[in-house]
């Protein structure tokens, strides 16, 4: 990895699109970096992983004028090597700083210096208490600084970076929490309960820690382990239900047509249930009817979501796992819109929805498993 680059007296930063963002909407927007680093101690010569993330607006984006491309409104696709380049500083500037930085710090000048802007790491290693020679390795990520707030009206929407797919996530751990709160919660639990957060979704997910990975049934098989009972893994995972949540797609005002007329999820009315004959999706009869019978209990409403016959699909790690396990898979989650922008929007109300839902699913799927006759 070399950060390093730039022309024309200015300093930049070389990136690297991940997944299918939509690009032009990190033009003109105050963002920094944050991610990991794996420093060295120097006295005991370990190798450590640190996470750093510098709170101010340090890079940009900038648009090219309206002056220098009149076309730019009809439609607008940067080319991701060459137009989506963040500045860092001017050449200028970084010269000037220099004597003052190389004097606290002559190290910047030292080995990462190659691969890396000094300005940068001169950014980077104050967070993290370090000194730049201790640097090894930097895996960081371009993000915005705006934090996400509530919007609209009556603040009923929520503006956010990657509403998809860190809103599931964060509904799924609060609702594991909550459903194990109370003191005997446990006690007549016949399942393990648990979450699984997965990275690297966006890309296909095969990756060391993603769904595609063995890692999975590797933890599962070591969690229901028994010297007594040699197939309680293969048993366990044939009555598992997992619940595969990941965003949806809310119908959009200006663009009402992209959705078929019988699935058109809004804001407010509920988790969408996923379905798709092709197995983009891995919802069932036998899970839809499950969760249906869960969220009624609960008093949560749910809406569902196929898409048009003439528009392709979008997949989760739903069938990933369903195929991989031989498991029960229910693809369900929270409308939003502008997905992959860097700037995305959903309700409040799925976020409490959403709790309830799978607090629901934790707490009472033994009682809906065991009255469920199909097999
Ligand atoms: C083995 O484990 C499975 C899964 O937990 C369980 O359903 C089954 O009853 C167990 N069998 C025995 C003999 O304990
Ligand atoms: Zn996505």
């Amino acid at each position: 990895r070399r950060s390093k680059r730039g022309q024309v007296g200015v300093v930049q930063v070389g990136v690297e699109t991940y997944g299918g963002g939509i690009w032009n909407t990190w033009f003109d927007r105050d963002l920094t970096v944050a991610g990991r680093v794996i420093i060295k101690d120097q006295a005991t010569g370990r190798l450590e992983q640190r996470l750093v993330r510098v709170e101010r607006p340090i890079l940009r984006i900038p648009h090219l004028a309206i002056h220098l491309q009149r076309s730019i409104n009809e439609n607008f696709g940067p080319n991701t090597e060459h137009h989506l380049v963040p500045i860092l500083a001017t050449a200028v500037q970084e010269e000037l700083e220099k004597e003052v930085l190389m004097e606290s710090t002559p190290s910047l000048l030292s080995s990462q210096a190659e691969r890396h802007s000094p300005v940068l790491l001169s950014l980077i290693c104050p967070q993290l208490g370090v000194k730049p020679e201790q640097i090894v390795e930097l895996e960081l990520c371009l993000a915005d600084t705006q934090p996400a707030t509530l919007g609209g009206a009556f603040d009923e929407f929520i503006f956010s970076p990657r509403l998809d797919n860190l809103h599931s996530c964060y509904c799924a751990l609060q609702a594991l929490i909550d459903s194990c709160a109370a003191p005997s919660s446990l006690s007549q639990e016949p399942n393990v309960r648990l979450i699984a957060l997965y990275d690297n979704e966006e890309v296909g997910s095969e990756s060391a820690q993603g769904a595609e990975s063995l890692l999975t049934e590797l933890v599962l098989r070591r969690i229901s382990a028994s010297p007594h009972n040699l197939t309680a893994f293969e048993e366990a995972v044939a009555k598992s239900y997992m619940i595969s949540a990941d965003m949806a797609h809310a119908v959009h005002p200006n663009y009402v047509d992209k959705h078929e007329e019988n699935h058109r999820p809004a804001f407010h009315k509920g988790p969408v249930i996923k379905v798709n004959s092709n197995q983009r999706y891995a919802s069932t009869a036998v899970t839809e009817a499950v969760i249906r019978d869960i969220a009624a209990r609960v008093g949560v409403p749910l809406q569902e979501f196929m898409v048009r016959n003439d528009t392709p699909c979008g997949t989760t790690i739903g069938p990933i796992l369903a195929s991989r396990l031989g498991l029960r898979v229910l693809d369900i989650g929270c409308p939003q819109l502008a997905m992959h922008s860097i700037r995305e929007m959903c309700c409040t109300s799925g976020v409490l929805q959403s709790i309830a839902l799978f607090k629901g699913f934790f707490e009472l799927l033994p009682t809906v498993s065991s009255s469920l006759v199909v097999d």
